[in-house]
């Protein structure tokens, strides 16, 4: 095909109609917004005729084809081309405007039919094609439009015939709007949103906006249309949710203004929706009004007048099966996760979505920073090395200037209606030039009653200090740490947000809680947005059936970022991560804390009180076991306001006793089922520390000398010492062996993804683990000395962790007391060498046989937790098998450890092992080791290892967020340098 607009700067759009507020009319009496159901609406999505072309050059019209492809849907789901999963750099030369030769292009082909009438015209909607599309009636040439994440609208009246039609759609994989869609994504084409035609009236409202003020007890609600044909007679009728008309009005010209006394407000906690039904004589428009004010006030976000926090995260259209396509449930689906985890806002990183998706969270309720389909991170590297500065390349391009301004007018106009949309973004990481401030002013003309976000503050070098940033509203960064957040909450003068911040990516995000409490100390701190919301991957099945994930790479790819992608706060499937659950209690909305003996509760919630829809539950336990426990009801609590919480308790003396409230959601909600617990707060009451107690036994117990070590033996036990390795390497119990290969010192985790600079897995790494040989540790063992008294054999082992080439990482007294109960005392007095900043984690590993399968802890549970990352987990006694502990992370890397752990037993249905301590330590059972983990890239290549592996730890390094932000902070990594690590191995035979 011959057409060239798709390499041509100047043009991004023919013969579309100017762009409008996104709404679907009905008839004059129906009550409709849908386009299911509706007279007006011809759906044009289902089974289309597909043929795939590997360019754009050879696809033609006439071609035959037998494949067929839903729409909406993405091509390379369904087999033609490939995927490919970039993040950082472009996937095709930076040539702008000039897009690959080979440029695949899709051939999409129906029929439909339309009875024609004078009366009526028709247009058709696109609301997303990625690339870019060329569309053709009839075989006539329709129009042309690009900008992956908008909607194009042609009128087609005069293309059409009575009856049958053809309409056939080329849809290209790259033109030079990819330049400005560098989003950190798989790369996917095709019509992947709904396609329909419309069915209007010669004279219609063609575009309106909604705008309300709140004055004291009123609300001012004005429209303003812009008519096609001739100027319309419009009616408006308002109503609440009852049905109640509360305000209507009348217009022949372009503006109305109505008002409305004592309006109820929209929030994101109570998202009150008035119905707008707009009349013309032949046609309908329903819609839903939110009446709420957005603003800052010196730094402090407002909405309504009240301050709110941005408890956020960033969405993408990403589903393992459907690529881009989200369909309605998928929507609900996400936003019902997000309720049940107290998120209330969404960046929509880094484009529009689809238009339903906003009129959901005006409906639940969540605000909305709506972004632009624009991101330019690919330039950075079109020169070179990859540098900030370049980002702004085609900002400084005039040839641009269009199509940037175009991207940002789409946005603002199709959602102006949306009342969950407080803030308009420009778009992401694109630098800022004079097509960014052209952008800005555009945002400006088309909406004054909304924020302004961009973060990209990069310039091209020359340009420094050229521009201000007195337009955008917003102070925001990415990923800055603790410090530099702090500092920045102390010295903003517009509301701060962190638009991204908590990488998502594997076991993490660490530290999530030291923000929430930097977005409640500091007013100006409006919150942030967790980076992301879900892992992108692609689906595909075993022979089994069983799921498999892919990412970058897989695909053939020779460009690829690898699992970058796999960054989310779910799994694909939206299985929540632990990370979900450590920030669904950062986000909690109430928080309870205690002075001396009372208890005070904080109502977090910035519109709703707490008698609305919580009642607070409490539990007191002792050992995990449950003593007491009531509720309180009916505790009001405005927002934003703190009480004392009537409560009487009784009085439990001992260790292991704690008290637990939590925050239980009890009203009726649309996306929370009653009964769902949304946060909880923990004290730990105890009068006494918990002691380890070893069984008393007189039996006696003996010592004697092997070939390679010493045979310690008691009534019921016999152990084995290796004097080369250090550590015991049988464990006989009443005639069972419970050891499946000798116990080891361990001082290395499979790296996390947030580990992987400090690692030494990126590129970029330099003195790293792996550097450092970290991995490689050994036993190097010095004399070992025996003495024996009747009740103990105490054998004293000196020994140093080496590596090939390295020094020593530490050196290690090691004393084991074996009593006649069978019980063993560890005690290690542990010097590690000065120059390791830290280590990742310094501990024991056993290698039970694989009956060792269930596992009973006091700690921190139930699911994973690290010293940085237990906000979500509480203390208590818990039971779970082993292969219940395994977090299965697409790439595979350390998980399943639980941090301040007291006392942990695995058993089989012979024997069980118990380990205590009096200094908490973490542990972890699992049926792989680590070094399988680490060497595996996929969780479905992982090998099960054929025995428990059981390690524990002194200490666990935290796991941070160091794969895009900051690494654990100094005080969660394993920085000790001289300690003692004693802890108790009390195996015992089952009766
Ligand atoms: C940010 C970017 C996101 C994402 C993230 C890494 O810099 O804005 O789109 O790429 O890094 O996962
Ligand atoms: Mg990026």
């Amino acid at each position: 095909m011959n057409y060239n607009y798709h390499q041509d700067l100047q043009i991004v759009r023919v013969n579309t109609m100017p762009d409008r507020s996104y709404y679907i009319p009905c008839a004059p009496g129906k009550a409709t917004s849908s386009k299911e159901d509706n007279e007006r609406v011809l759906l044009l999505n289902g089974s289309w005729q597909f043929a795939y072309y590997p360019s754009f050059s050879e696809a033609s019209l006439e071609g035959n084809s037998d494949s067929v492809l839903p729409v909406p849907s993405n091509w390379q789901m369904y087999g033609f081309d490939k995927h490919q999963y970039v993040n950082f750099d472009y996937p095709i030369p930076y040539n702008p405007p000039f897009v690959p030769k080979e440029n695949p292009c899709g051939i999409y082909k129906r029929t439909f039919s339309v009875e024609l009438t004078e009366e009526i015209r028709f247009y058709l909607n696109f609301e997303g094609v990625d690339s870019c599309h060329y569309i053709f009636l009839n075989g006539a040439f329709v129009g042309y439009s690009q900008v992956s994440h908008s909607t194009a609208e042609y009128d087609v009246t005069p293309f059409l015939r009575d009856g049958e039609n053809e309409i056939a759609v080329a849809v290209l994989k790259w033109c030079d709007g990819t330049y400005l869609e560098a989003q950190d994504k798989f790369r996917l084409s095709g019509i992947f949103r709904d396609v329909y035609l419309l069915k209007r009236p010669q004279n219609y409202v063609r575009h309106y906006v909604v705008q309300t003020s709140i004055q004291q007890e009123c609300a001012a609600i004005s429209f303003k249309f812009d008519d096609f044909g001739k100027e319309l007679s419009k009616s408006i009728k308002i109503l609440d949710v009852a049905g109640t008309l509360v305000a209507e009005g009348e217009t022949c010209d372009g503006t109305l203004c109505v008002t409305i006394d004592h309006p109820v407000l929209w929030n994101a906690e109570q998202p009150y929706l008035y119905q707008m039904v707009l009349d013309t004589t032949e046609e309908r428009i329903v819609d839903t009004i939110g009446i709420r004010t957005i603003s800052a006030k010196g730094n402090v976000l407002l909405v309504n007048g009240q301050s709110i926090k941005l408890k956020g995260v960033n969405r993408h259209d990403s589903y393992p099966d459907t690529g881009y396509v989200a369909s309605l449930e998928q929507m609900v689906q996400d936003l019902q996760l997000m309720k049940q985890h107290n998120i209330n806002a969404i960046r929509t990183s880094h484009y529009p979505n689809a238009p339903e998706f906003y009129h959901l969270c005006d409906e639940y309720g969540f605000y909305v920073i709506d972004e632009g389909d624009m991101e330019t991170h690919g330039a950075w590297s079109s020169h070179g090395e990859r540098e900030d500065d370049w980002y702004a390349l085609m900002h400084h391009d005039p040839r641009f200037e269009t199509a940037v301004v175009d991207r940002v007018q789409r946005l603002v106009t199709r959602d102006i209606n949306r009342p969950c949309v407080l803030i308009w973004s420009l778009g992401n990481e694109s630098g800022l030039g004079f097509n960014t401030v052209a952008a800005i002013e555009a945002v400006r003309n088309l909406d004054s009653t909304r924020l302004l976000h961009y973060e990209s503050k990069n310039f091209m070098p020359e340009d420094q200090g050229k521009f201000n940033f007195d337009n955008l509203d917003l102070e925001s960064y990415m990923y800055p740490d603790l410090e530099t957040t702090e500092k920045l909450a102390q010295e903003c003068k517009k509301p701060l947000i962190l638009c991204e911040f908590a990488h998502a990516m594997g076991n993490g995000p660490g530290s999530l809680s030291e923000y929430y409490d930097l977005f409640y100390r500091y007013s100006g701190f409006a919150g942030g947005f967790v980076w992301e919301w879900c892992d992108h991957a692609v689906l595909q099945h075993d022979a089994d059936g069983n799921a498999q994930y892919l990412y970058g790479g897989d695909f053939g790819e020779v460009l690829h970022d690898g699992n970058f992608c796999v960054d989310g706060l779910v799994y694909p499937d939206r299985t929540p991560h632990t990370g979900l659950l450590e920030l669904k209690n950062c986000a909690r909305p109430v928080h309870v804390t205690k002075q001396g003996n009372t208890f005070w509760a904080e109502n977090k919630l910035d519109f709703a009180d707490i008698s609305d829809a919580l009642t607070i539950v409490w539990t007191l336990e002792q050992n995990g076991t449950k003593i007491a426990e009531g509720s309180i009801a009916d505790f009001n609590l405005a927002p934003h306001t703190k009480a004392q919480l009537p409560l009487s308790l009784p009085q439990i003396d001992g260790s292991r006793v704690y008290l637990k409230f939590e925050y239980v959601q009890m009203a009726e909600h649309p996306l929370i089922p009653a009964g769902t617990s949304l946060g909880f707060d923990q004290f730990d009451l105890s009068t006494e520390k918990s002691t380890v107690i070893l069984p008393v036994s007189h039996h006696a117990v003996t010592a004697k000398q092997t070939e390679t070590g010493w045979l310690v033996c008691g009534e019921a036990f016999s152990y084995h010492f290796n004097t080369t390795l250090g550590t015991f390497d049988s464990c006989v119990v009443d005639g069972k062996e419970c050891f499946a290969q000798p116990a080891e010192f361990d001082i290395y985790r499979a790296p996390t993804d947030n580990d992987m600079i400090e690692a030494g897995i990126a590129s970029y790494s330099k003195r790293s683990w792996k550097s450092l040989r970290l991995d490689a540790a050994y036993a190097y063992t010095y004399e070992t000395s025996v003495e024996q008294s009747n009740t103990c054999v105490t054998i004293i082992c000196p020994l140093s962790l080496v590596a090939d080439r390295a020094a020593p990482f530490c050196t290690i007294k090691a004393v084991y007391k074996v009593y006649g109960s069978g019980a063993v005392e560890v005690n290690l007095h542990v010097s590690v060498r000065k120059d390791l900043a830290y280590l990742p984690r310094f501990g024991m590993r056993y290698f039970l046989t694989e009956d060792f399968q269930n596992c009973t802890y006091f700690g921190y549970g139930p699911h994973e937790s690290y010293a940085d990352k237990h906000a979500g987990c509480y203390k208590s006694k818990f039971h779970a098998t082993v292969p219940e502990l395994f977090e299965d992370y697409i790439y595979p890397q350390e998980n399943g450890s639980h941090y301040d752990t007291e006392e942990c037993t695995l058993s089989n249905a012979a024997t069980a092992i118990k380990v205590c301590s009096t200094t908490p330590f973490s542990f972890c059972a699992s049926e792989y080791t680590r070094e399988e983990l680490a060497a595996k890239k996929h969780h479905f290549e992982l090998q099960k290892s054929g025995c428990t592996v059981w390690n524990i730890d002194y200490a666990m390094t935290g796991v941070g967020s160091g794969s895009c932000g900051p690494f654990t902070l100094e005080q969660y990594r394993m920085t000790d340098k001289e300690f003692v690590f004693d802890y108790a191995f009390l195996p015992q035979k089952k009766s």
